[in-house]
């Protein structure tokens, strides 16, 4: 998506460089842009831990990369093997709940399982992780086109009047490759010349949506406005939100997802308003192992996140301390809405019932 009118994406390899890749450094933003070099295997899982990246997809796309980076470490280890064990172990432990992360790091597995020479395997680990990041562009594209003729729906019974979106964190481009899961749709209405608004949940204690999806949806010209995370049942009271869209970071095979906190709580004030609760996601994020969403592990973030809060001070990005000293804080970084409070499951496929049905229907192959 672009940037001060240039097209950008999150992640890629270094031009120059073959031997590292870029991201865009999330911590940054809003207020500066920033882009970082992952030179080692391990910078690519701090990277990861420490949120310069994150979104389901991306962590994805990212551990992709590092599995490169970890081949060409290995292939200097003296044991190739041991070293890439290692290398997946670590990644793993980085973020529990996006299941990109495990589904990334077993194609990288897969992909050079079986190959006898090293250097095959160091070169069929960057391909990898080139077609992790182009699949995840043709995905989350084909997310926006289904997702666009929800929207239309909406727009044609509103006679064309605004349609108004609500949010949760950030499932916008910078959660993905490009496009994203939940704006893809989004971007693709407003690109059509559909009016569109979108209400952007501030998502404390990281502020994705305050920071991140504002910053994006801004840059794309799209209409919103951002709202602090307990607002959402107002407006939906009141006739404001037509419907909502989220992205996930694991999805049972049943139905059941998990997304950043709050989600659950804006799916129950969307079932008691009769407003459409929508998520979109990429295949990559079905867990086909897990049936019920209560099992999926919830990270635990540092109670830091929620005692400081992050901003622009004289030019400066500042953290300041919200809470009492002394006072003890829970930092839980996701929760669940169960199946039955979903509308519908966006997908690249097309949209589907939040059932094993609706999804084995669409992904029968599984
Ligand atoms: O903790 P994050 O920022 O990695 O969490 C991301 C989310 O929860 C997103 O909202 C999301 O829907 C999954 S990524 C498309």
């Amino acid at each position: 998506m672009n940037i001060n009118g240039k097209s950008h994406r999150t992640i890629w390899l270094h031009p120059k460089n073959n031997l590292v890749f870029q991201i865009i450094d999330q911590r940054h933003l809003p207020h500066r842009f920033v882009i970082a070099d992952i030179t080692t295997a391990k910078e690519g899982a701090r990277a990861i831990e420490e949120m310069w990246v994150r979104g389901a997809p991306l962590i994805g796309a990212t551990a992709g990369y590092s599995m490169y980076l970890a081949a060409l470490e290995a292939s200097k280890s003296g044991d190739f093997e041991a070293y890439m064990e290692d290398a997946a172990k670590m990644l793993l432990a980085t973020r529990p709940t996006a299941i990109n992360l495990h589904w990334a790091i077993k194609r990288q597995q897969k992909a050079i399982e079986g190959v006898e020479n090293i250097e095959d395997k160091v070169r069929i680990a960057l391909q990898t992780a080139k077609d992790i990041c182009e699949e995840d562009v043709v995905i989350s594209e084909n997310i926006g086109n289904h997702g666009l003729e929800l929207i239309e729906a909406i727009s044609e019974l509103k006679s064309g009047e605004v349609v108004n979106i609500l949010t949760h964190c950030n499932a916008g481009w910078l959660a993905t490759v490009d496009w994203g899961t939940a704006t893809a749709p989004i971007y693709k209405a407003h690109d059509k010349g559909i009016k569109v608004h979108v209400w952007v949940d501030e998502t404390r204690p990281r502020n994705q949506g305050a920071r991140i999806t504002a910053w994006e949806l801004g840059h794309h010209g799209v209409p919103h406005t951002v709202i602090v995370d307990n607002v959402g049942g107002h407006l939906m009271q009141h006739g404001m939100v037509d419907m909502c869209i989220v992205g996930t970071d694991r999805t049972t095979y049943t139905g059941d997802v998990a997304n950043k906190i709050g989600t659950y709580l804006k799916a129950l004030a969307a079932n008691d308003n009769g407003i459409p609760f929508y998520v979109a996601l990429p295949s990559t994020t079905i867990d086909w192992e897990i049936s019920d969403g209560l099992m999926i592990p919830i990270e635990e973030r540092d109670a830091s996140e929620v005692t400081y809060i992050q901003g622009l001070h004289e030019q400066e990005i500042k953290q300041v301390l919200l809470t009492p000293d002394s006072s003890p804080a829970a930092n839980y970084a996701f929760d669940v809405t169960l199946a039955r409070l979903v509308t519908g499951l966006i997908t690249e496929k097309g949209v589907c019932e939040a059932s094993e049905k609706g999804i084995r229907d669409l992904f029968d192959s599984k």
